[in-house]
Parts: structure tokens; sequence; C-alpha cells
């Protein structure tokens, strides 16, 4: 069966593009990496995607003049692909509402909270600011509003004691790296549907009625 054809767009490290390249490099996963692109061009991911002998384009956003002329140049590159689904990845910039629209459903984000909750930046530090004892981390797909849509997979974790942003981050990181190829494994697979703005996944298995508690005991 033909891998659904996908691109990865970045502006930073890229540790979530390395799962998604990790997951890609089995033969028997349902999606490729045809593209990745940065508006960074020192962006480390770039490397990654190098490695993995994956094209890379820089689109700068420094070089056009304004968002809609950004995302047109987005869009040509992607169609130039033939990319059917694309993926963003720690990419920093906010895409206008006809770029979202016209990949409607077929582009999806991770950002590391339990959404609709703490939407934005600088999540770690605003869990622990608000006394919250889990977080975690979801993958949605993209609606105009920053960090809103249907949700397809999240993964919780708890708060510890003693915890500061950065070990928090690390924590709920390695849950980004499961969360996104799982995601992206449905979605290719053809499992994921969009009913009345909420997921549908076909063939979920239920996992077991448990409630995690925080603190323990
Ligand atoms: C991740 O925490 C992701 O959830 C957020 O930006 C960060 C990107 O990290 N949107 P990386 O570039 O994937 O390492």
């Amino acid at each position: 069966m033909a891998r659904l054809s996908v691109a990865v767009l970045i502006s930073g490290r890229g540790s979530n593009l390395q799962a998604l390249i990790d997951a890609c490099g089995d033969p028997a996963f349902p999606a490729e990496i045809r593209l990745v692109i940065s508006n960074e061009p020192a962006a480390q991911g770039l490397a990654r995607a190098e490695r993995a002998r994956i094209p890379i384009r820089v689109v700068g956003h420094k070089q056009f003049p304004d968002r809609a002329s950004f995302d047109a140049a987005l869009d040509r590159a992607l169609n130039e692909a033939g990319i059917e689904l694309v993926c963003l990845a720690g990419f920093m910039r906010m895409l206008g509402d006809a770029f979202v629209t016209r990949w409607r459903d077929r582009m999806m984000n991770i950002h590391p909270s339990l959404l609709p909750a703490f939407k934005g930046l600088k999540t770690h530090e605003r869990v622990l600011a608000a006394g919250a004892r889990f977080t975690g981390c979801t993958v949605h797909f993209v609606r105009p509003a920053m960090d809103d849509g249907p949700i397809i997979v999240q993964s919780a974790v708890a708060v510890l004691p003693g915890d500061d942003a950065a070990r928090l981050a690390e924590r709920v990181l390695a849950e980004e790296h499961k969360a996104y190829p799982l995601a992206l494994r449905l979605v290719a697979q053809g499992r994921v549907t969009v009913r009345e703005e909420r997921v549908e996944i076909s063939g979920a298995i239920a996992p077991a009625p448990t409630a995690l508690i925080n603190p323990s005991g």
C-alpha cells in the first residue's frame, strides 16, 4: 500500500521531527516524510532531516513582505512535493486562515500541555505556577486559532514535588515523542475522522477504565 506523503514543518531543535523520522524508518509504517521545511535557516532539525536523506527547504519568513506571501510559498513547496499531510513540530509561525483552511484536517500540531488548558508559550512554567497536578501533551488538527482544533492523541504526565520547568519539560517531551508517531500512524491508516469538531478513531482499543491520582497515598 502507498505510504502517506508527509511534510514536517520546524523552527528549531527538531526532536519531534526525529521521533517521526524514526517511526517512518520502519517500512511497515504507513507514512513517509518526503519534505522538511524550516522558516529558520539555522534550525538544528534540518541536520536531522539531512542525516535521514529527507529533502529540506528553508522558507525564511523574513524574505516575505507579509504572512499571505509566506503562506503561499509554503503551500507551493508542499504541493510541488506532492504532500498529503502536514505535521507542525515546533513550528513557531502562526499560519493564516486561508492556508489553515486549505489544509483543514490534513495538518496536525503537537503542543506541550493537555489542551484546551495552557495554550501558548511557556506552558510548563504556567502549569507549575497554577499548581496543576497533571499536564501532558496533545496532538491535534490545526484550526486558525492558536493551539486549537480537534484532539487526536493526548498523554498525561504527573507534576511531581520538586519539579521545575526543565524537569517537567523533559518528561513531557518523552511523551511527545510517543504521542506524535501514534497520531501520525492513526491518521495515515485512515482511522481518524473529524465529526462535529471531535475526533473519532476507528478500531481504537478502549483502555482499562482507570483514574490516575496525584499525589498518591
Ligand atoms: C515541543 O515541546 C512541541 O510540543 C512544541 O515545541 C517543542 C518543539 O520541540 N510545539 P522540538 O523542536 O520538536 O524538539
